[in-house]
């Protein structure tokens, strides 16, 4: 564990605060709210289960003590309702904003949903939070906002033009942030995640993330379809480098708030490489997938290449990314075989 990071979660540890997390029922959410129950905080959750599923709240619960569970309070509700936002946030150190609707597909598909959630539901959220004075707003941001700028690896202040609706709404984000800071002292920081990856991310459905649902697909022995000629490359980020950024974000120092950060590891993986990597994690779990992948078209909206400069994270938050995506792999395959088969 890195310096900055032990003293963050020491500090904690002496002296809990009151987190509220939205999207806690999501991948990145719940992985945030187990690792918070694990750190003896008090945590509020708040989701509709748009995306997420109940059964990613009671694998938390059997994965921290009975103690610590009792710090959980669950809000079911909306972030497109600002009274929901307003409870949710009465007595909150620290926000982790999580809640929206991922995926370049579905806002391309459903543009007006997307942008209702994405954007008025942020825009409630940092209303609440502005109005109940939290001490810190962190809220995911994407490295969609890269959109056609080209240069690699992506540094956070030269991005292109957006590729999606969803990619729209994630810069939006940032614009918002950045004027409540300006307008009325609020800061934020907005975390830009880079293919994030790990236990409870949701193989279903038409838009899973591209590791997930390929690793379904192998454990069930059905074909591998690589959008385009397997040559697009993504920085892969595993959960746990996530979860720090997050905690490191919230405690920054006054230098370190008002700023978007890349999440990510700086390394860049094509989709071609990263199914030998699945093909072998999965072989070391005893499941043996031999076919070959099956190439289809470019998918709409989708950037060519990903790799993020992460020296600004490392600098001003103290973010070190402890796993690699192999390293990351193998520690959430376990979790994949026994979940899909
Ligand atoms: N997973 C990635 O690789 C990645 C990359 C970049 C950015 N992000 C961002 O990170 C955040 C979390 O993503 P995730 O991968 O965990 O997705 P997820 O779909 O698993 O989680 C999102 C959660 O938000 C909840 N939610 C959606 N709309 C809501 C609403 N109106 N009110 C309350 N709750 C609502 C969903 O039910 C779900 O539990 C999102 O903001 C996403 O845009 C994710």
């Amino acid at each position: 564990m890195n310096n900055r990071y032990q003293e963050v979660t020491a500090s904690l540890q002496t002296e809990p605060k009151v987190w509220l997390v939205t999207g806690c029922a999501g991948f990145i959410g719940s992985n945030l709210l187990e690792a918070l129950l694990l750190m003896g905080q008090k945590v509020v959750g708040l989701d509709n289960f748009a995306t997420g599923h109940h059964y990613n709240l009671e694998e938390v619960r059997k994965s921290v003590s009975a103690q610590q569970w009792s710090n959980f309070t669950f809000i079911e509700g909306d972030i497109c309702n600002l009274d929901t936002c307003k409870q949710a946030t009465q007595g909150v150190d620290h926000v982790l904003h999580q809640a929206a609707l991922g995926s370049v597909p579905r806002s391309l598909k459903d543009p007006i949903t997307s942008n209702s959630v994405n954007i008025g539901g942020f825009l409630n959220m940092l209303v609440a939070s502005r109005d109940a004075e939290v001490k810190s707003f962190v809220y995911a941001a994407s490295s969609s906002t890269y959109g056609d700028h080209e240069a690699l690896p992506k540094v956070e202040d030269r991005i292109g033009r957006p590729l999606s609706p969803y990619a729209v709404t994630k810069y939006v984000n940032e614009l918002y942030a950045d004027v409540f800071q300006r307008a009325y002292g609020f800061g934020s920081v907005g975390l830009r995640y880079f293919n994030v990856f790990g236990k409870r991310q949701d193989p279903n459905g038409a838009y899973a993330a591209v590791i997930p649902k390929w690793i379904a697909a192998m454990i069930r022995g059905e074909d591998v379809v690589v959008n385009g000629d397997g040559e697009t490359s993504r920085d892969f980020c595993f959960i746990d480098n996530v979860v720090q950024a997050n905690i490191l974000a919230s405690l920054a120092q006054p230098e370190g708030v008002n700023q978007v950060y890349n999440v990510a590891v700086n390394a860049r993986t094509s989709l071609n490489e990263l199914f030998e990597y699945l093909a072998r994690s999965l072989g070391n779990n005893g499941i043996v997938y031999d076919k070959q992948p099956v190439y289809a078209d470019f998918r709409a909206g989708d950037v060519r290449h990903s790799q993020a400069d992460i020296s600004k994270a490392k600098t001003l938050l103290g973010y070190e990314p402890m796993h690699t995506i192999v390293q990351g792999l193998e520690v959430s395959m376990p979790w994949y075989t026994q979940f899909l088969r």
